[in-house]
């Protein structure tokens, strides 16, 4: 059980680090730049350029010190894809969330907390395509460890809602 929580966190632990990175280091001016679509806005103020740039930057850092540590090019390059898939995933988030009219920071349970594991390992898929067991574990295991860190994230004044 352990040994595959600490083998799920292994594959996902850089797409952890880039989306809690575009929260501590967000803010700023708005990657849709404040455009609308059909009187909702694109994505709206909850995603930053900021974000997306410091998102990707620690996630990759964090990829290719894991992939130093475990001596792999390979795991490097995932690390990095899987940032930026989570990132994206969380940006995709946002755009069906304005499109059926729930506001920025207004909660969509379960989207919320997967978006940006599911756009990771969707992406990280062209590389490497984890155990359906090491999956279900990080599926399951991730909308615990998000809600932790933003009721942390919360309490320090890094963000606005709990969730
Ligand atoms: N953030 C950012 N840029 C990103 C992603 C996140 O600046 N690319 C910051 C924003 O300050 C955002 C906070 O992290 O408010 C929390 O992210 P999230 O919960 O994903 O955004 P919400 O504000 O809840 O907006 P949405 O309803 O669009 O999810
Ligand atoms: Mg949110």
């Amino acid at each position: 059980m352990i040994e595959l929580i600490l083998e799920a966190v292994k594959y996902i632990l850089p797409a952890y680090v880039a989306n809690s990175s575009s929260v501590l280091f967000g803010g700023g001016s708005p990657i849709d730049l404040g455009r609308e679509l059909h009187g909702n806005r694109l994505l709206g103020d909850g995603k930053t350029w900021r974000g997306l740039i410091f998102g990707l930057m620690s996630g990759s850092i964090a990829a290719v010190g894991i992939g130093i540590i475990l001596g792999s090019v390979l795991i490097s390059l995932y690390g990095v894809l899987i940032s930026l898939g989570g990132l994206l995933g969380d940006i995709a988030a946002s755009f069906f969330k304005r499109r059926i009219g729930v506001e920025r920071g207004d909660p969509a349970p379960l989207l919320d907390q997967l978006d940006f594991v599911l756009g990771a390992l969707a992406l990280g898929s062209v590389l490497f395509v984890p155990s359906e067991k090491v999956i279900l574990t990080i599926i399951i295991l991730t909308p615990f460890l998000h809600l932790l860190a933003n009721v942390i994230g919360y309490l320090l004044d890094f963000k606005d809602k709990p969730w």
